[in-house]
């Protein structure tokens, strides 16, 4: 489970004080690993509250060159000395609103793979995408364009994130539309799209591995019946991972159907919920 902070989350105390309070509500968590990704100007003293807890550290992105003349940005060499072991990357934020491309986020994965840095590869698509059927064809060439050259091993330390634009919480991505969470139905699916790509190209050991999470809209309401379906193997979550209110009873969901004490049941054949 991921807590995407974006730039909302302002002040550095503030960022402190939201990150202890998870930390401390999730000592017992056993069967989940929880990251936060708060803004680049907070993860030094964040990495330093939430050192020896179970909380880990994730970057929002980062550079695709090690080091350089490159203004504005923030280097994989920063995040690992903040205490990062994870990086939010290609997000449908950096895509569609900064101009990511797939060549670059694919440079970006590399580096952070080799660095020993965990890449959280965001994929998905849009309102208007999907209502051309397009979806499987768009999270597909993400994948290529994004993965490419990334061998089989390197792919055990990469998490998949689908978020299709269209469920995330952001105005400014989706201005014409009323947004809401992927129907577990339609979740399936995209997560079934993206498992079988990775069967396709990796093999079958690697598609059973590959932590593929869920994120557009999580929220405390819909996180069990998202998390029970079986492609689905834990969450990024923005607006709800902004206070350990809201993001820590999403982490205690996953972590009863971690440990099977859920009684919910995802039937992937029939796409409906069994009791
Ligand atoms: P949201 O954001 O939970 O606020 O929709 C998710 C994300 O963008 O990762």
């Amino acid at each position: 489970m991921g807590g995407n902070w974006k730039m909302q989350i302002t002040r550095l105390g503030e960022a402190e004080r939201i990150a202890e309070n998870i930390a401390a509500a999730i000592e017992n968590v056993s069967s989940v690993e929880v990251f936060i990704a708060p803004s680049f100007n907070a993860l030094n003293s964040v990495g330093l509250t939430i050192t020896k807890t179970k909380l880990k550290l994730a970057g929002q992105n980062m550079h695709y060159h090690e080091k350089g003349a490159f203004t504005g940005e923030i280097s994989v060499l920063s995040l690992i000395e903040a205490g990062c072991e994870y990086v939010i990357l290609g997000h449908s934020e950096r895509r569609r609103i900064f101009g990511e491309k797939d060549d670059t986020i694919n440079q970006k994965v590399l580096l952070a793979i080799n660095h020993g840095l965990k890449p959280v590869l965001c994929i998905g698509e849009t309102a208007e995408e999907r209502a051309n059927g397009r979806t499987a064809e768009v999270n597909q060439s993400q994948l290529a364009g994004s993965l490419r050259n990334v061998s089989a091993q390197q792919l055990q330390n990469v998490i998949i994130a689908y978020e299709p634009v269209w469920a995330i919480d952001n105005k400014f991505l989706n201005p014409n539309i009323e947004i809401k969470p992927a129907t577990p139905e339609q979740a399936s699916e995209a997560h079934m799209i993206v498992r079988d790509w990775i069967r396709k190209h990796y093999g079958q050991e690697s598609a059973a591995n590959i932590p593929i999470i869920y994120g557009g809209s999580m929220k405390e309401k819909n996180a069990t019946e998202l998390l029970t379906i079986e492609d689905i193997d834990g969450g990024l979550v923005g607006g709800a991972s902004l206070s350990a209110e809201a993001f820590v009873p999403i982490i205690r969901s996953a972590e009863k159907l971690a440990k099977g004490e859920d009684k919910f049941e995802w039937d992937s054949n029939t796409l409906r919920f069994n009791e």
